[in-house]
């Protein structure tokens, strides 16, 4: 897969490990089959030719797939992590060392850093942005408003260098950005909402062939992952606390019943607490699952989804993670304003001590499948990233119509990657006869 020994401009922690990087990045590619297929005709048609185009991503090994097959289609590819713990240093050195790929991310960097990194990949000045989490396309919208003050330190000194003109181009520049989870699609409708979005945005998330996939059967195993790796705790008889029911959690809920787990779901929105219900779960508001759960889990999108006020409540030794986005789902602040810690007891395991008992946070409260394990598994991030891949593809064909609004990819391209994904599982399925398109297209027919 090597294309170019190039050496890039890039930030990461050592070059010397790429070769590992790149055996995992091809171990990966085996079970991408769909992205593999888009790379071919990447290859020989270029659509991305001439585009640069910036990333802001997990760097996994299923990342670095996609990254080559952007750079296949002919764009300069600049890539920056969308998480501080999230990064695979060995695939970033990959990347850059095999593929001439500039990669500015480093796993655990602080948070200076982390927008030091952002920084970089906006001074790359993209024709594209692809988010997970709208990190880039925020930083771009608080240039657009000249909300300078909204920037971290290290864009803020960047932006306050470039003159107007400059930083209107650098807005202007951008044909089009697309969006990978549902944390950002939230950001980006608010803005649109707000009539602020300056570009036109492909919600990669609303794709079926994405959030149906990689949010459910993706994060569910992955977040399970994530906590074993951590904690090695048995799921089979503990209780599992899991706040929210939509596509991350329905997933996580039933992997950790799948694995012995007595799942305890709590929502906020009326439907999918009866979902949850009806699925066979326990249904509790957060102030009284907090009495019994032994692992709560947030895959919410929301702030503050466990206050003090909930951990007060808990068993000792109960263990918090998130799945969610941001860190912000488990109140870490008020936690350490309440608390005494933390004791690093184990990697990824803090313990804090609250009113005599103990209280273990996992990986920081920031995204446990990323940062204790290696992210989802590749074979369902084959499907989300041929959706990328695509999404770029159609930003530069339809920049021109596209309005400045938040756009799904086209139903026939989402119908595309599932019929690809099929084909390689080696699942047939049927078509529609003749007689049964007629009849599903009519009104007059009855019993
Ligand atoms: N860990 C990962 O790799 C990964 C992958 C995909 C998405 N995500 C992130 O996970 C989060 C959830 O994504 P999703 O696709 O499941 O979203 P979703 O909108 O389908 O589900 C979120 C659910 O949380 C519920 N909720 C909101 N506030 C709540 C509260 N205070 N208490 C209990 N429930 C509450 C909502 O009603 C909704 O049902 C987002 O931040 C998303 O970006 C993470």
């Amino acid at each position: 897969m090597t294309t170019t020994a190039r050496p890039a401009a890039s930030d990461v922690k050592d070059l010397s490990l790429a070769a590992e990087g790149r055996r995992r990045t091809e171990w990966a590619e085996r079970s991408m089959p769909v992205l593999r297929l888009l790379r071919e005709r990447f290859t020989r048609e270029r659509p991305l030719a001439g585009r640069r185009l910036s990333a802001c991503l997990h760097v996994t090994t299923e990342t670095a797939n996609l990254a080559v097959t952007l750079q296949a289609g002919g764009a300069d590819v600049a890539l920056c992590g969308s998480n501080p713990l999230s990064t695979q240093d060995d695939v970033a050195a990959h990347l850059v060392k095999d593929h001439g790929i500039k990669v500015f991310a480093i796993k655990g960097e602080d948070h200076a850093t982390y927008y030091e990194h952002i920084r970089a990949a906006l001074a790359h000045r993209p024709d594209i942005t692809m988010d997970d989490g709208a990190d880039l396309v925020g930083a771009l919208h608080m240039i657009a408003l000249n909300r300078l003050d909204d920037l971290a330190p290290p864009v803020r000194r960047w932006v306050e260098t470039l003159s107007g003109a400059d930083r209107k181009a650098l807005v202007a520049g951008v044909a089009g950005s697309t969006e990978e989870t549902t944390t950002g699609v939230i950001r980006l409708k608010a803005m649109a909402r707000d009539g602020v979005l300056q570009f036109p945005v492909i919600a990669v998330n609303d794709s079926d062939t994405k959030h149906l996939f990689d949010n459910r059967y993706g994060t569910g195993q992955s977040t399970l992952d994530g906590i074993l790796r951590a904690t090695n705790l048995l799921v089979a008889g503990s209780t599992v606390v899991v706040a929210g029911y939509g596509w991350c959690g329905r997933g996580f809920a039933l992997r950790a019943r799948g694995a012995g787990a007595n799942v305890i779901v709590t929502e906020i929105d009326p439907l999918k607490a009866l979902e949850a219900q009806m699925d066979g779960y326990r249904v509790l508001p957060m102030a009284e699952a907090a009495r019994v759960g032994d692992v709560f889990v947030t895959l919410t999108g929301n702030t503050h989804v466990i206050r003090v006020e909930h951990m007060r409540t808990m068993k000792d030794g109960a263990v918090l993670a998130n799945s969610g986005h941001f860190n912000v789902e488990i109140d870490l602040d008020g936690l350490k304003q309440a608390a005494q810690g933390p004791t690093r007891v184990r990697e990824f395991v803090d313990e804090w001590r609250l009113g005599g008992r103990r209280i273990f946070v996992l990986a920081d409260g920031r995204l446990i499948n990323l940062a204790a394990a290696e992210g989802h598994p590749a074979s369902v991030m084959d499907m989300s990233f041929a959706n990328q891949a695509l999404a770029a593809e159609h930003v530069v064909q339809h920049a021109r119509e596209l309005t400045k609004d938040v756009h799904r990819i086209p139903r026939e391209l989402d119908e595309g990657v599932a019929r690809l994904k099929l084909a390689a599982m080696g699942v047939a399925i049927d078509t529609l006869t003749p007689e049964q398109q007629k009849y599903l297209a009519s009104w007059e027919m009855g019993t």
